[in-house]
Order: C-alpha cells, then sequence, then structure tokens
C-alpha cells in the first residue's frame, strides 16, 4: 500500500514537472502495475482471464492462432470500394463478427471461428469492454507469448455497437492472387503489406480445409514467431499429408505441414515474391512489418485520435534465437526462387532427415 501510495506520488509529480505529461492521466493499477491512463488497469484482468480461459496458461497454441485469425477476419469486414458505391462497406475492425455472429459466422470463409467467438464474447462481458477491443487485445496479447514475435501495439476505446459486415470481403485460399490483393487493397493494404501480414501464418494451423489432419500447421514451427513459413511455403512441394486431399490444398514439402494454395501462389507471383523472400532471411524485418501492419489492420475502420494507447499492458514476447533454416533432407534446388531481381540466399540447413511436422493440439 505505501508503495503504491510513493508511486502515485512519484507519477503526480512527473506529471506536474513535464509539461507534455500533464495531458496523460499516469495512473496505478490495482495490481500495482504504472500505465499512462486509468482507463487502461482494466485490461490486465481481462488478460488474466485470456491466459487462463482461452490460452489455457500456455504459450502459441490453438488458443492463440484462433485469436489472431479472428483479429483479421473481423477488421477485413471493410471496403471502402463499396462505401463509395452507396453501399454499407463495413466497419473494420468494430466487433461485427461477435456482435453479428449469427449473420458473419455464415460466411463460407469464417468457418472454424464459432469457439473463439463464443469465447471473447463472454469474457468482454464480463469485464464490459467493447467487442471490437477484445478482439484486438486477445490478438495482441496472444502474439505476445510467441518466441520470437513483436510487442504488438494496442488502444483500447473502439465502439461497442457495430453492423453486420456484408458478405464476400474475407478472402479465401481458394482465391486468386489478383483477387486477394485488390480485396486488400480496397482495405487499405500494399501487395508488401500483405506479405507482412501472412507472417501470421507462420504461427497458424488448419482445421476446417482439410479436417481430416486437423492441428496441421502451415510451417514446422507454429509455436514460433519466426522466418521458416516464408521458407517452406518456397520448397517444392512433393506431397499430402493427409489420407485425402483438402479444400484449396496443394502439395506440401514436409509431411505433417499443410500448404493452401493462396500462400502457395503468393509466394511465387512477381508482385509479392521479393518481399516474400526478403523476410524469408529477416526476422528482424518480419518482426518490424508485422507489427506496422497489424497496427493498421488493428485500427480499420477507427479514428486513431480517439483511441487510448494501452500497449504497456501487452506483455513482452519471449526472443527466439534460432536462425533461419532449410529443413533437414532439403537442399538450396528445393528452393522455387520466385523473385527476379535477387536469387534466394544460401541457408544452413538443419541436420538430420526430412522431419514430420506434429500438428497443433487442438485445445478449444
Ligand atoms: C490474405 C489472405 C489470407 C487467406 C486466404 C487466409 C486463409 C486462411 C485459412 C484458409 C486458414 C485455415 C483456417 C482453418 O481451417 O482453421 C487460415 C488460418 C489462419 N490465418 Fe489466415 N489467411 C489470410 C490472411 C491472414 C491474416 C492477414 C492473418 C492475421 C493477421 C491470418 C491469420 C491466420 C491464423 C493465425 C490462422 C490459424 C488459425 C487457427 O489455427 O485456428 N491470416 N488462414
Ligand atoms: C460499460 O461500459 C460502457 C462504456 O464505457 C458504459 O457506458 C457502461 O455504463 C458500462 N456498463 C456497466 C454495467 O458498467
Ligand atoms: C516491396 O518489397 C520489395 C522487397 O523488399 C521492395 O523491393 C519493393 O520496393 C517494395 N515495394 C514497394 C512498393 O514498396
Amino acid at each position: 500500500m505505501q508503495f503504491t501510495a510513493l508511486v502515485s506520488l512519484v507519477a503526480a509529480s512527473v506529471a506536474i514537472a513535464s509539461p507534455a505529461a500533464h495531458l496523460k492521466k499516469r495512473a496505478t493499477c490495482p495490481g500495482g502495475q504504472t500505465v499512462d491512463e486509468a482507463q487502461c488497469c482494466i485490461w490486465f484482468d481481462v488478460l488474466d482471464d485470456l491466459q487462463t480461459k482461452l490460452f489455457n496458461d500456455e504459450k502459441c497454441e490453438s488458443g492463440v492462432h484462433h485469436a489472431l485469425r479472428l483479429s483479421f477476419h473481423d477488421a477485413i469486414g471493410f471496403s471502402p470500394a463499396l462505401t463509395a458505391s452507396g453501399q454499407f462497406g463495413g466497419g473494420g475492425s468494430d466487433g461485427s463478427i461477435i456482435e453479428h455472429a449469427d449473420v458473419e459466422l455464415t460466411f463460407t470463409h469464417n468457418g472454424n471461428l464459432g469457439g473463439i467467438v463464443a469465447s471473447e464474447r463472454s469474457i468482454a462481458l464480463a469485464h464490459n469492454v467493447s467487442f471490437a477491443d477484445m478482439i484486438q487485445f486477445a490478438a495482441a496479447a496472444g502474439v505476445a507469448s510467441c518466441p520470437g514475435a513483436p510487442r504488438l501495439e494496442f488502444l483500447a476505446g473502439r465502439p461497442f455497437t457495430s453492423q453486420a459486415s456484408p458478405p464476400n470481403l474475407v478472402p479465401g485460399p481458394e482465391h486468386t492472387v489478383t483477387r486477394i490483393l485488390d480485396r486488400m487493397a480496397d482495405a487499405g493494404f500494399s501487395a508488401n503489406e500483405t506479405v507482412d501480414l501472412l507472417a501470421s501464418h507462420s504461427i497458424a494451423d488448419q482445421h476446417g480445409l482439410n479436417p481430416g489432419i486437423a492441428g496441421s500447421p502451415f510451417d514446422s514451427t507454429p509455436h514460433r514467431f519466426d522466418t521458416q513459413f516464408f521458407i517452406e511455403t518456397l520448397l517444392k512441394g512433393v506431397l499430402y499429408p493427409g489420407s485425402t486431399i483438402g479444400f484449396a490444398e496443394v502439395l506440401s514439402p514436409l509431411p505433417g505441414e499443410f500448404r493452401m494454395q493462396s500462400d502457395f501462389a503468393i509466394a511465387r507471383d512477381p508482385r509479392t515474391s521479393c518481399r516474400w523472400q526478403e523476410l524469408a532471411d529477416n526476422p528482424q524485418l518480419m518482426r518490424t512489418a508485422f507489427r506496422t501492419a497489424m497496427a493498421k489492420l488493428a485500427a480499420l475502420g477507427n479514428d486513431r485520435s480517439t483511441l487510448v494507447d494501452c500497449s504497456s499492458v501487452i506483455p513482452n514476447p519471449d526472443d527466439d534465437d534460432t536462425e533461419p533454416t532449410l529443413p533437414g533432407g532439403k537442399v538450396a534446388d528445393d528452393i522455387e526462387g520466385s523473385c527476379a531481381a535477387t536469387p534466394f540466399p544460401v541457408l544452413p540447413i538443419a541436420p538430420g532427415p526430412t522431419p514430420t511436422i506434429p500438428a497443433v493440439r487442438v485445445a478449444i
């Protein structure tokens, strides 16, 4: 108690001494953490709930993967082109995928989001935070548990109510690169920024495309935010990991690993392949570019200046000091180098035979 009082006193005197700081309402939360704005304190309680109820007190497991995917599927319901044509274009990161789950979860590309929507809805209601904030907070807090990830920005204060997103705004794995890039450009993302966002598939796995191999990941390290996804998607496809071929599934380089058509195509398309290759060998750029693109995604449809920066609630991710590597049993010739301007970098090869990639455990 005495310590808490002292911290408040120090914070108060800093506020008086510094002309800029007086605008901020620095506060000490009930748990003892210091934040810039008192209204950020609630997010420490939400974080505790998330860790136990959604992330099962584990790191970078399936609850985190679902939460990150949900942040995209809420946000991308946003089309300035539709708005310009006189229709409702969607509210972006507005929580509509939870508030109007009855509508949006019927969209084909929102498959397998029912569980995470129900969990986040109940946690948001318990703490009286908006669904829109809840979705972006869960993604940022979840990503923070993945070694190698950036510490994402988290802004609070999105509205509590929304309208259902129009259909057909979520990109699908069967779509052409042109269709995906056009859709993303409509929402405000360049081709390179779309690649930057796909760093998310470094901590991801599938459930609905081939249910027979639910949990099959998109790279060999779905619990680490590393560049293996950008490397492994460029390897020659040689096998199907399941006993049947799934929806929009294409040949994979490694047993157990799942490759979707759109990732295969974006990795090789002249509009995106150089960015893809650049990220394959540059974990630092992958982190900063993902952080920047996620900040934009999380704010879609909102006016940033009306939101409050509560980023200090997001935990610091662990480092990942593993090197970008070709999986065991692969050689440089297995890479389908697709950036015309620059040859694919020479990477070390992991020792041992070709690994079989285990499925991500389906926890929730
Ligand atoms: C732009 C084109 C994209 C396409 C076509 C696409 C497609 C998909 C598909 C089909 C799945 C498998 C879902 C399932 O069967 O469970 C998936 C999973 C996932 N996606 Fe994407 N995605 C895209 C972009 C993004 C973006 C921008 C993010 C986040 C910023 C994201 C995050 C994830 C995550 C984290 C998973 C794993 C979900 C889980 O394990 O439950 N994706 N994506
Ligand atoms: C929930 O939060 C909103 C917006 O901050 C506020 O208007 C409302 O009074 C709160 N409801 C309860 C029950 O605290
Ligand atoms: C996209 O990224 C590539 C590779 O980093 C770069 O060469 C190119 O200039 C970028 N394009 C734009 C429009 O920034």
